[in-house]
């Protein structure tokens, strides 16, 4: 079996993480350790939906050795963590945005912070298996894609790959459900009033997952990729859409078809993402509380535009599911157990 520690044990991705842990038959849930409550609470007591089923108490330090450790935990905090974590021969997944961008003048102006353990940047690989499998077998630290940015990557990745469209003219309208912002986040704009039978932008073309989009798409296209992104919040607890516009370089050198089978051959031993049949449309629905990225293609020859629809969970495409995809990676499992 293969010990796990989670580090935060209060916020969504930690109750997400728990219930994925319980059903997956080689990771062993060792120890739960939280800074916000205190020592000897129970699981029950703070997600009664995983009542009976983990008996595992609160910690305020991790005790034991274990093999992997789960940060669940804010920019900051990760940065704390996975120093101390390392430094113990503990290899670490880390949910956060602290080690995702290479370039930490970058990161500084992103998240309004200096780095506090810029040294370990160099050594991060970004937790993406579909990109980065073989970089995840031996890495000690893992830096798991944002939500935001799994849904845009993955479902623009071999479009770039192949360079087939103008890396200039790149626009994505996303939604999210209200569980993206987290459980901390108490603003009045993420409020039941605010939010049901509402859609609103925010953050219009300035949302903190840019620059890693911008990062990985440019080094999948070997050129400068700067995207016009606007995330909305959308009335649902889970989901992202992601709607993606692109043009062309050479719109006589494709077809629907054409563009189609590319992403069929990208992805044909995906286990996690799912190519649609052309022109059907992905939904959230399909993909809610599970490992899958749904990628529907559609293109107007008339009007030189790609569009692509990528969907998936935030929470576990976009969170726990890759890391668990990730950890079942980095330890040589089946990469789908207990997905
Ligand atoms: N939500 C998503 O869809 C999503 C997707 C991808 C990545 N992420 C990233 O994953 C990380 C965790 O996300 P999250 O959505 O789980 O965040 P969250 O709900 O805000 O919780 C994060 C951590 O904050 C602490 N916390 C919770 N309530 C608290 C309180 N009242 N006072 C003090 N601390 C409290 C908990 O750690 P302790 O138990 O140690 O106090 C918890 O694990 C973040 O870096 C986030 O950006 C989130």
């Amino acid at each position: 079996m293969i010990k796990v520690a989670l580090i935060g044990a209060a916020g969504y991705t930690a109750k997400e993480f728990l219930e994925l842990i319980t059903r997956h038959e080689y990771l062993e849930l060792d120890s739960i350790v939280s800074d916000s409550l205190t020592e000897g609470t129970t699981i029950n007591s703070i997600w009664p939906r995983l009542s009976s089923r983990i008996e595992k108490k609160v910690q305020k330090k991790l005790n034991n050795k274990v093999d992997v450790a789960l940060l669940a935990k804010s920019t900051s905090e990760s940065q704390k963590y996975a120093v101390q974590l390392l430094a113990q021969g503990i290899r670490v997944v880390d949910l956060s945005a602290a080690f995702r961008l290479k370039d930490v003048d970058i990161y500084e102006k992103t998240y309004g912070e200096t780095h506090q353990s810029k040294d370990l940047l160099a050594d991060a690989v970004y937790g993406m298996p579909e990109i980065y499998r073989t970089n995840i077998r031996e890495a000690n630290l893992i830096a798991n894609p944002g939500c935001y940015a799994t849904s845009v990557i993955l479902g623009s990745y071999p479009l770039f790959f192949h360079k087939i469209v103008d890396p200039k003219n790149v626009h994505v309208s996303a939604y999210s459900g209200i569980s993206g912002a987290g459980i901390r986040n108490t603003d009045s704009t993420y409020s039941f009033v605010e939010r049901n039978e509402n859609i609103t932008p925010y953050k219009i073309l300035g949302h903190r997952h840019v620059p890693e989009i911008n990062q990985e798409l440019s080094s999948a296209s070997e050129s400068d990729i700067s995207i016009a992104f606007v995330p909305h919040l959308a009335p649902l607890n889970k989901g992202i859409s992601s709607t993606i516009f692109l043009e062309p370089k050479d719109s006589n050198q494709i077809t629907a078809t054409k563009i189609h089978q590319m992403y069929k051959e990208f992805y044909a031993s995906e286990p996690f993402v799912r190519v649609l049949p052309l022109d059907n449309i992905p939904s959230i629905s399909n993909v809610v509380s599970t490992n899958y990225c749904d990628v529907g293609i559609f293109y107007s020859n008339e009007l030189g535009k790609i569009v692509i629809s990528s969907v998936l969970d935030n929470m576990v495409k976009g969170a726990v599911g890759q890391a668990i995809q990730n950890i079942n990676i980095m330890f040589g499992l089946e990469e789908k157990t207990g997905l």
